[in-house]
């Protein structure tokens, strides 16, 4: 940790937890115990994002595409949620953590709604973590919603076409209010995005681990944000503007 650059630490870190189910199979268990073990993860990222002193973290839990698995582990996994949320909402509140929700959340059962609702309300006045949960969540359909929403301002006058700007989109996103994520971290061998945030990575720095989540704990979080440290983030310039802060070299 000592070897972090503290003045260079991403303001917003957006994780895709997979490979919980390969995790348990590997260990002869069925998809649902990997999924229980990835809770224990999530906790430690948790803790070490905020003591690290990242102001934003968005962890994707469950996608638009979840819903069509088998029903069994798709029930299986909503009770986690629910059990898990209800569990650590006191201790997330006391470290002043803030918790968001994103997703198609009409989607979730009654008792999940329930328990996301109060958990947003408790901590809603909180100042430390941002924690953002991507739920029954996919880049595609929050564009859609994104687009709509624009289109209804339109028609009622509200808004010019030509006046929908980057930060007319951006509003209208679930990710409102927060700042695009600069580094996106999957674990478990995947090298795919899978519908996630897909306008918000832009210009992301993306790092990929064979670790599968229930593995990941605060010293592989670690080693993502050294490798984000030893990159140079161009945004479509020269390495010799950025490196002399020239714009006209
Ligand atoms: C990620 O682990 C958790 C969810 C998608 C809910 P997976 O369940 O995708 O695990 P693998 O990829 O099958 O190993
Ligand atoms: C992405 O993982 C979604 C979450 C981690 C919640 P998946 O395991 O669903 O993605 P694919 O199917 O391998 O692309
Ligand atoms: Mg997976």
């Amino acid at each position: 940790m000592e070897n972090l650059d503290s003045k260079r630490l991403p303001k917003h870190i957006a994780i895709i937890m997979d490979g919980n189910g390969r995790w348990a199979q590997e260990k002869g268990q069925d998809r649902l115990y990997g999924h229980f073990h990835g809770v224990e993860s999530v906790r430690n990222i948790v803790e070490a994002a905020a003591e690290i002193g990242i102001k934003y973290l968005t962890l994707y839990a469950f996608s638009t595409e979840n819903w069509d698995r088998p029903a069994a582990e798709v029930a299986g996994l909503m009770s986690l949620f629910v059990d898990t949320i209800s569990k650590e909402v006191p201790s997330l509140h006391k470290n002043n953590i803030k918790l968001h929700f994103i997703g198609n959340l009409a989607l979730l059962p009654e008792d999940a709604k329930k328990a996301l609702e109060k958990a947003t309300e408790t901590t809603a006045g909180n100042t430390g973590l941002e924690l953002i949960i991507a739920l029954s969540y996919s880049s595609r359909w929050e564009l859609i919603e994104a687009i709509q929403k624009l289109a209804q301002q339109v028609k009622e006058g509200l808004l010019l076409p030509e006046d929908i700007k980057e930060a007319n989109l951006s509003a209208a996103l679930a990710t409102s209010g927060f700042p695009d994520p600069e580094l996106m971290i999957r674990t478990s061998g995947e090298y795919r995005i899978s519908n996630f945030l897909l306008y918000q990575l832009a210009y992301a720095e993306l790092y990929f681990t064979e670790t599968r989540w229930p593995d990941f704990r605060k010293k592989d979080l670690i080693e993502a944000i050294l490798d984000f440290q030893s990159r140079e983030r161009r945004f479509g310039k020269t390495g010799q503007q950025v490196q002399t802060n020239d714009e006209n070299k």
